[in-house]
């Protein structure tokens, strides 16, 4: 099983640069299905999850080709609209594909929903919804049946501002005659993504990012187009606390700061400056210098964008773990997202967990054999054995690949001593 093997102690200086956001990604080749013919995914990163959804696409009768300029996804001819179950098992998003299919096709068969083991994952929200459109929904024993033929534009208010959810619906009304209303939706930059992808292919949908979206039923949408997603905010802030963690000089090429604001908001400036840097009005970048010891970023909720990101919560409980003081970390979106604490633990993290608030106090880590459980929690032990000291073994690197494009390599270029071991 792939490993990581790390050194601990260095600080990282250099040019990263950041990759597309999966989380981008992955719903946008859900909507590809919705056009009869070609779209090229510019720059997309051979990502774990990225794979799967290929698989999951070629299920279908589409064609998936990793060309030079991207990935070119070829769905004119989809010949059915069963989601492979052993597949689906693995990516959280093969559940986006739904509002993809009954697009397209009026019809969906879906397996449950996987995922990382971040908690209970219900799809209530996602279901209430397009129940809401008129789609007929039979829950069998493992699989799921939506029948879109009745389907017409509605009102649909989210209980929660699911971002899977808000995706799925603009998904699934991009073809319904009449304006569909959806509100209390989700505003990660990930969502007006898709809709940037969806109306430059011809699809009338307005206020994509905001809580009230508005899209406006056509006919179809436009093959071959060529669209380059957002960078990924999550790899962007998962450098950026490297570097905090680590002490150095780092510019982020590519990201985009208005997309992590919150973290660059209240990362403490006392040995860190981050400025974000437009080195042209072709590049947009991040630079941040680090010196000195962190320290604690004192109360830190993590909430629905625009506030602290939940992706980010394992990776900023590793800094804690290593930096001066006590933090307080408070996860509101996930039921459970701490599992990665009890490794941190292994390595000497000095914490303790009241319901949904965890309270490190940063102590020294030393190296020692952890396990990535999964994609942001892996992640965060690789920074905590990168600032410890001695060697750690980090297992279940697999989980890491998920979500990060090069992890190993792109540490390596900024001067980590870390090895991916296959
Ligand atoms: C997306 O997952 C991301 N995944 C997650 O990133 C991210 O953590 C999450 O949004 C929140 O930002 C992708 O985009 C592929 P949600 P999603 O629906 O859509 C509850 C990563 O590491 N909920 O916004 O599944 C749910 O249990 C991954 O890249 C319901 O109760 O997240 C959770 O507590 C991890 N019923 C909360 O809402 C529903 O029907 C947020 O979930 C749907 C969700």
């Amino acid at each position: 099983m792939p490993h990581y093997l790390i050194n601990g102690g260095k600080r990282l200086d250099g040019t990263v640069e950041i990759s597309p956001a999966k989380n981008a990604v992955l719903p946008i080749m859900c909507a590809s299905l919705m056009i009869r013919g070609k779209t090229l995914i510019k720059d997309c990163p051979r990502l774990g999850d990225v794979m799967v959804m290929c698989d999951i696409l070629k299920g279908f009768g589409a064609k998936t080709t990793f060309t030079p300029q991207g990935l070119l996804i070829n769905a004119e001819n989809i010949n059915t609209s069963e989601i492979d179950g052993a597949l689906a098992g693995k990516i959280r998003a093969s559940f986006f594909l739904v509002g993809a299919l009954i697009s397209r096709l009026k019809w969906a068969d879906c397996p449950m929903p996987g995922g990382c083991k971040i908690g209970t994952r219900p799809i209530d929200i996602h279901l209430a919804g397009l129940k809401a459109l008129g789609v007929e929904i039979s829950v069998l024993d493992s699989r799921i049946l939506f029948d879109a033929k009745n389907a017409k534009s509605s009102r649909v208010r989210l209980r929660y501002p699911s971002v899977g959810a808000t995706e799925n619906l603009i998904m699934a009304a991009v073809f319904l005659k009449g304006d569909t209303y959806i509100e209390n939706c989700a505003t990660e930059p990930e969502i007006k993504d898709l809709v940037e992808f969806l109306n430059i292919a011809g699809a009338k949908i307005y206020g994509g990012g905001t809580r009230f979206i508005r899209v406006c039923g056509v006919e179809n949408l436009t093959e071959n187009i060529e669209y380059k997603p957002i960078p990924d905010r999550i790899e962007t802030g998962t450098f950026l606390l490297a570097t905090y963690l680590l002490g150095g000089k780092v510019y982020l090429k590519g990201a985009n700061a208005e997309n992590i604001f919150y973290l660059i908001k209240n990362t403490p400036n006392n040995s860190c400056k981050i400025y974000a840097r437009y080195v042209n009005i072709y590049e947009k970048g991040i630079y941040i210098v680090a010196k000195g010891e962190p320290i604690s970023f004192g109360s830190i909720v993590c909430a629905p964008y625009p506030l602290f990101p939940t992706d980010l919560q394992p990776i900023l409980g590793a800094v804690a773990a290593a930096s001066k003081g006590i933090t307080k970390i408070t996860e509101t979106v996930f039921d459970s997202r701490f599992l990665y604490l009890e490794e941190l633990f292994k390595m000497g993290a000095k914490f303790s967990l009241k319901d949904n608030t965890a309270t490190i106090v940063g102590a020294p880590l030393f190296g020692t054999t952890v396990e990535a459980k999964d994609l942001r929690g892996g992640a965060a032990l690789v920074l905590a054995g990168l600032k410890a000291s001695g060697k750690t073994k980090v297992l279940g690197a697999e989980n890491v690949m998920r979500g990060y494009l090069d992890f190993d390599k792109k540490l390596t270029a900024l001067g980590a001593d870390i090895t991916l071991i296959d």
